[in-house]
């Protein structure tokens, strides 16, 4: 069983490397699949997340290749995977249904599985498959597709990230022109649009609400380096505003970023964009009200950091989780080091400023996990936290060294507790 030993840290500084971004490489292997030629990502991040979408990968009959930093993909005959149980180990792992209907007419896959953040259907994944004409019939846990796709208006009824990229992937392959209306607009989307586009897809929009498609007969290979992960970039700010440090963020994209920082400023740290990167100094001291939504909103994914900035903060601060219904699990934990928080339906009330004893605590999911490592760090005292799932290292490589190397004393100890 993972754990990490987190000891109360210094102010953290200096200068840290941000990883490409795990949200964008997993659409991106998966994008894989719609080609016979070789798909070549560079510096694919070593996490767990990736080893286990390139499992399924070739589960799938795709070739997959490691070669250092970059991970080559080639999919000559796609297929169902064999390994059901495997798609339930991560969300990304519905990502091939796209891809594997739209190259072959037909597709078998499980329910994915991921963080228990909230129910996480795939409705609006089926039920735009389904408007492009796919078949879609329910065998147990399994969900069976077959059908020619033709290009359709869809229309989201939630602008859901993993439906968007989906229905970009299947729709380039598609008969006609598909549009997608009320997409998601992350980055990631632009990333996955960018690197289609660049095997031969017509996608244009992305990034805005509405995507369009025009289908195309095959897409062939490609070399892509996807964009820097803004989550860990907003992990490792928070890091340094909650050791009142002077951090430089290398790598990072302001752009992707808005709303985390304007956040951060309000709680008086300092940002500074350099083109190399982006640094926050100083401490968080105001308290401040946020609530998770769509992009350009505030991102879901760093709510749980960002409630442990506002532990910092002098006053009550509110976070309101829109996007999820299930993703204050880190609050019962860090009630375990003596936060003062309360839940009320989906608003977090962070009455913060009081110091916290370092104790035990579990990581519930990937975000909460990193939030508690942060949270150690402010600690007095030692904490240890417990990752039995491993959470942490399915979506950041070398979290504890990277903030090792600006000074804090983290490290993973495996076996003791
Ligand atoms: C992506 O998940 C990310 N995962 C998540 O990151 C991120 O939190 C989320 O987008 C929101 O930004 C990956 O990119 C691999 P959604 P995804 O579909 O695609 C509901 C992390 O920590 N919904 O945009 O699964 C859903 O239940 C992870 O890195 C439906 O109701 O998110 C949720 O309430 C966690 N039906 C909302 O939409 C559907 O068919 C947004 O989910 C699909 C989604």
């Amino acid at each position: 069983m993972a754990s990490y030993l987190i000891r109360h840290s210094p102010r953290l500084s200096g200068e840290v490397e941000v990883s490409t971004a795990k949200n964008a490489v997993l659409p991106i292997l998966a994008a894989g699949l719609l080609s016979e030629d070789p798909l070549i990502i560079r510096q694919v991040p070593r996490i767990t997340d990736v080893d286990t979408l390139l499992g399924i990968l070739r589960d799938c009959g795709a070739q997959v290749q490691r070669n250092g930093v970059d991970v080559s993909v080639c999919a000559m005959q796609p297929q169902s995977p064999n390994h059901e149980e495997n798609m339930r180990r991560l969300r990304a792992s519905i990502l091939i249904l796209g891809p594997i209907l739209a190259r072959t007419g037909s597709a078998c896959v499980g329910l994915p599985g991921g963080c228990a953040i909230g129910q996480r259907p795939i409705d609006l994944h089926l039920r735009g498959l389904q408007a492009l004409g796919a078949q879609v019939h329910a065998v147990g846990g399994l969900r069976q597709l077959s059908g020619r796709l033709t290009g359709q208006r869809v229309y989201l009824d939630l602008p859901s990230v993993g439906a968007t990229e989906n229905l970009m992937m299947a729709a380039t392959l598609a008969q006609g022109v598909t549009t997608i209306e009320n997409a998601a607009k992350e980055p990631e989307i632009v990333d996955l649009a960018n690197c289609l586009n660049l095997m031969g897809a017509k996608i244009s929009g992305a990034g805005t609400g509405t995507i369009c498609v025009c289908g195309v007969e095959r897409l062939h290979g490609a070399v892509y380096h996807p964009i820097p992960d803004r989550v860990e970039a907003g992990t490792l700010l928070c890091a340094a505003a909650v050791t009142e440090g002077s951090v430089l963020v290398r790598g990072a994209c302001a752009e992707h970023l808005r709303s985390l920082l304007f956040k951060l400023q309000e709680t008086g740290v300092g940002i500074r964009e350099t083109p190399g990167g982006i640094r926050l100094s100083g401490s968080a001291v105001a308290p401040f009200e946020v609530r998770t939504l769509a992009y350009p909103g505030f991102p879901t994914d760093m709510q749980a950091p960002m409630t442990v900035v506002a532990l910092k903060c002098r006053g009550r601060s509110m976070l309101s989780e829109t996007v999820f219904e299930n993703r204050f699990m880190h609050v019962t934990e860090l009630l375990h080091l003596g936060a003062r928080i309360r839940v009320e339906n989906n608003v977090a009330l962070v009455d913060g400023g009081v110091p916290l004893e370092g104790g035990m605590v579990k990581s519930t999911d990937l975000r909460a996990g990193a939030a508690l490592m942060l949270a150690g760090l402010m600690a007095e005292g030692e904490t240890i936290l417990q990752d039995p799932s491993g959470h942490i290292e399915r979506g950041y490589q070398d979290l504890p060294e990277k903030l090792r190397s600006l000074g804090a004393d983290v490290e993973k100890i495996e076996d003791r507790v």
